[in-house]
């Protein structure tokens, strides 16, 4: 069993393994985006879903990496210059203001695929690994994050509705999240009213983690941040900020992380982790 002091450290180790070496361009930028800086939110919700679903969540670690593959892709894409146009990211220049722009985006696309290569290593059964594959492929696409993220550029110099933002935000970011707490499900073999809980309290934490990013990006400082600061209102962004303004977006958010916190009540004891968590993330500073 991996202990929950220890997930930060192992999947830093795991993903130093699942990464090629390599010294063209392309392995090298994979490396330097997915090394440290990150808060590795994804990976550790696979292991502890898995973990008070109540199996060893050592087996998992593959699906947990997978997360943090696509995550990381997200990230590079997310900064280029066609996208949010950021030239930081986890403390440092961003991929393509390291690598150039072509080698981020080929960084980007041979992690996105290194993630379902990852996911089949893992330890466990051919439908657990198959289940896995589709989930995560379904919540990273059209109908998920990149969805999400197409939607966040139609969004750009509008007004949009809550409800718009809602659906944006639930593609763009939500969507990683609830995959992350679904594989640490899938890897358990949770029973549906697990993954009911799972999925429950996936959909408050993954939007209220938006809408702190989303404040952050005004109220934040970037040495703090590890990216930069001003970011949204530059590319006339549609955001929670933009919508409510900064203390209905905390109430919003507050809300949201309590609705979360009470879908873990399933759990018991077991649950506190979890909870604790998503307090966390509301009051966090990067
Ligand atoms: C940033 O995600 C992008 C969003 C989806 C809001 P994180 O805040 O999890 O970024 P890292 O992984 O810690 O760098
Ligand atoms: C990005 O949202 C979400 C992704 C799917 C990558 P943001 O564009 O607000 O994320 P940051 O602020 O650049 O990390
Ligand atoms: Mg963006
Ligand atoms: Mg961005
Ligand atoms: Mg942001």
């Amino acid at each position: 069993m991996i202990e929950r002091d220890d997930y930060l450290g192992r999947v830093n180790d795991a993903l130093k393994e699942f990464v090629p070496t390599g010294n063209d361009p392309v392995s090298l930028a994979m490396n330097y985006s997915v090394e440290n800086g990150g808060k590795r939110i994804r990976p550790m919700l696979v292991l502890e879903f898995c973990r008070v679903c109540g199996k060893d969540n050592e087996a998992a670690l593959p699906f947990a990496c997978a997360l943090e593959m696509i995550h990381t892709y997200s990230l590079i894409h997310d900064d280029l210059p066609c996208m949010d146009d950021d030239d930081m990211r986890r403390g440092k220049p961003s991929c393509h203001v390291k690598f150039g722009e072509a080698y981020a985006l080929l960084a980007g696309d041979a992690l996105l695929t290194l993630a379902f290569e990852t996911v089949m290593k893992a330890d466990l059964s051919e439908k657990q690994k198959n289940d896995a594959c589709l989930y995560l492929a379904k919540c990273a696409g059209i109908n998920g994050m990149v969805g999400g993220q197409t939607l966040d550029l139609m969004n750009e110099g509008k007004s949009v509705t809550a409800d718009e933002l809602k659906k944006t935000d639930s593609l763009k970011t939500l969507a990683l999240i609830n995959a992350a707490c679904i594989l640490g499900c899938i890897a358990a073999g949770a029973d549906d009213k697990m993954k009911d809980a799972a999925e429950k309290y996936a959909n408050g934490l993954g939007l209220a983690f938006q809408i702190v990013d989303d404040i952050l990006d005004v109220t934040g400082d970037s040495a703090v941040l590890g990216k930069p600061v001003g970011s949204d209102e530059t590319n006339d962004k549609s955001t929670y900020v933009s919508l409510l303004g900064i203390e209905e977006s905390k109430r919003t958010a507050e809300k949201l992380t309590n609705d979360a916190k009470d879908a873990l009540n399933v759990f018991g004891k077991n649950g506190e982790w979890l909870k604790n968590l998503a307090d966390k993330l509301l009051n966090r500073e990067n």
